[in-house]
C-alpha cells in the first residue's frame, strides 16, 4: 500500500510516501516556515495557513516525482487532523481529503502526536510493543503508556509550558531568536557547569507530570541579574538546559520503574536535543529515538501512521474535520 502523508499542522509543510508492503519510505518532502515567523518572534497563524496553500501542492508534486509515480499509483492519503492550529490543519486535511475523493482512494485523519510517538518504527531496529513514550514538543510535554496502536494510556504531562516552548521562550528572552531551542542547545555547549544552579520542578511530588513555565522565570531572572556577558548568556542556557534534561530523565526513569517496562520511545522535537539525548540513553532501558529530522514535524511520520490505520480498515468519511484540540487518549485501535 501506497500512502501518502501530508503534514501542515504548525509551520511546517511535510508531504511524504510510505510503502507498507517494502517497509519503505519513497518519498520525503519538507519545506519550513521558520524564515518566514522568524521576524514576528512566534508563528502566526494567519501567515503559517496562507503558506500551507502556498506550498501543498507543490510539495505532494515533488514527493511524486521523487518517488516516481503518479497520483494513480496512491492506495491511500493521510492527514494530519490535530491537534494544532485551525487554519494550517485545515489547508492539509483539505488538500488531503478532496484529493482522496477525486481518486477514489480512502482517506485518514491523523493523530500528529500519534505521528510523532511512530516516528522511530521508521528506524532500524524498530521499538516493539509495549512501552513508555517521551513526547517532547513545541505543544506538548507527554509520557504515555503505549501498549499497541491506538492503545495509549496518559502517564505524565506538563501542567504549564511544554518543554519545547519553554525552550523557546527562553531562548527568545536570551535574544537567540524564533524557534530557538536548537540555538539555545547550541550556546549551552559553551556553558561553564556549576556557575547556575536551576531548580528541578516537579521531581520531588509523586507522580509523573512536569512544570516548566518556573524554570523560564528563573532564566529571565537569572539574566537580570547578570553582568550580561556572552559567558554568562551560555552559562544560563546550560543551566537550563541541565535542568529541563533533568527532571526529563528523573521522570522517564520513574515511569519505567513503575509500569516495569523495559523500552523507551523519545520523539517530538525536543528528541533532537543532543544532551537530553546522551542522558536517556543512561538508562536501564532500550531506548529508541527517530533520526533528527523525524523529531521534528514532518510528513514521513503522518504517512507511516496513516498507512497503519489504512491497513487496519480505518477509513474517514467525506467529511473535513481538523481537530485543533484532540487527546491521544481518545485514539482507539
Ligand atoms: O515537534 P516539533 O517540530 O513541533 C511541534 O509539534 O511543536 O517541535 C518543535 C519544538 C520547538 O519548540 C523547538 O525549539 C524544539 O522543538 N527543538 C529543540 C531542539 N530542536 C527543536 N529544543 C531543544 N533542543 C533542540 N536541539
Ligand atoms: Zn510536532
Amino acid at each position: 500500500m501506497k500512502v501518502l502523508g501530508i503534514e501542515s499542522s504548525c509551520d511546517e509543510t511535510g508531504v511524504a510516501i510510505y510503502d507498507s508492503k517494502k517497509g519503505l519510505l519513497l518519498a520525503d518532502q519538507l519545506y519550513s516556515q521558520v524564515a518566514l515567523h522568524a521576524e514576528y518572534g512566534g508563528v502566526v497563524p494567519e501567515l503559517a495557513s496562507r503558506d500551507h496553500i502556498r506550498k501543498t501542492v507543490p510539495l505532494i508534486r515533488e514527493a511524486l516525482a521523487e518517488a516516481n509515480l503518479e497520483l494513480s499509483d496512491l492506495h491511500g492519503i493521510a492527514y494530519t487532523a490535530g491537534p494544532g492550529l485551525i487554519g494550517a490543519l485545515m489547508v492539509g486535511a483539505s488538500v488531503g481529503r478532496s484529493l482522496a475523493w477525486g481518486l477514489n482512494i480512502p482517506a485518514v485523519a491523523v493523530h500528529h502526536m500519534e505521528g510523532h510517538l511512530l516516528a522511530p518504527m521508521l528506524e532500524e531496529p524498530a521499538p516493539e510493543f509495549p512501552f513508555v513514550a517521551l513526547l517532547v514538543s513545541g505543544g506538548h510535554t507527554l509520557l504515555v503508556h503505549v501498549k499497541g496502536i491506538g492503545d495509549y494510556t496518559i502517564l505524565g504531562e506538563s501542567l504549564d509550558d511544554a518543554v519545547g516552548e519553554a525552550f523557546d521562550k527562553t531562548a527568545k528572552m536570551l535574544g537567540l531568536g524564533y524557534p530557538g531551542g536548537a540555538v539555545l542547545a547550541k550556546l549551552a555547549e559553551k556553558g561553564e557547569p556549576d556557575v547556575y544552579d536551576f531548580p528541578r520542578p516537579m521531581v520531588r511530588h509523586a507522580g509523573l507530570d512536569f512544570s516548566y513555565s518556573g524554570l523560564k522565570t528563573f532564566a529571565l531572572t537569572s539574566w537580570n541579574n547578570s553582568d550580561k556577558s556572552e559567558q554568562s548568556k551560555a552559562n544560563i542556557a546550560y543551566a537550563f538546559q541541565e535542568a529541563v534534561v533533568d527532571t526529563l530523565f528523573i521522570k522517564c526513569r520513574r515511569a519505567l520503574k513503575a509500569l516495569g517496562a523495559t523500552r523507551l520511545v523519545v520523539a517530538g522535537g525536543v528528541g533532537a536535543n543532543k544532551r537530553l539525548r546522551e542522558r536517556l540513553a543512561e538508562l536501564d532501558a532500550d531506548v529508541f529515538f527517530p533520526r533528527l529530522k523525524f523529531c521534528t514535524d514532518n510528513g514521513a511520520m503522518i504517512a507511516y501512521a496513516g498507512a497503519i490505520r489504512l491497513q487496519a480498515g480505518e477509513k474517514e468519511e467525506a467529511i473535513i474535520q481538523p481537530r485543533p484540540r484532540w487527546s491521544l487518549e481518545e485514539l482507539c485501535v
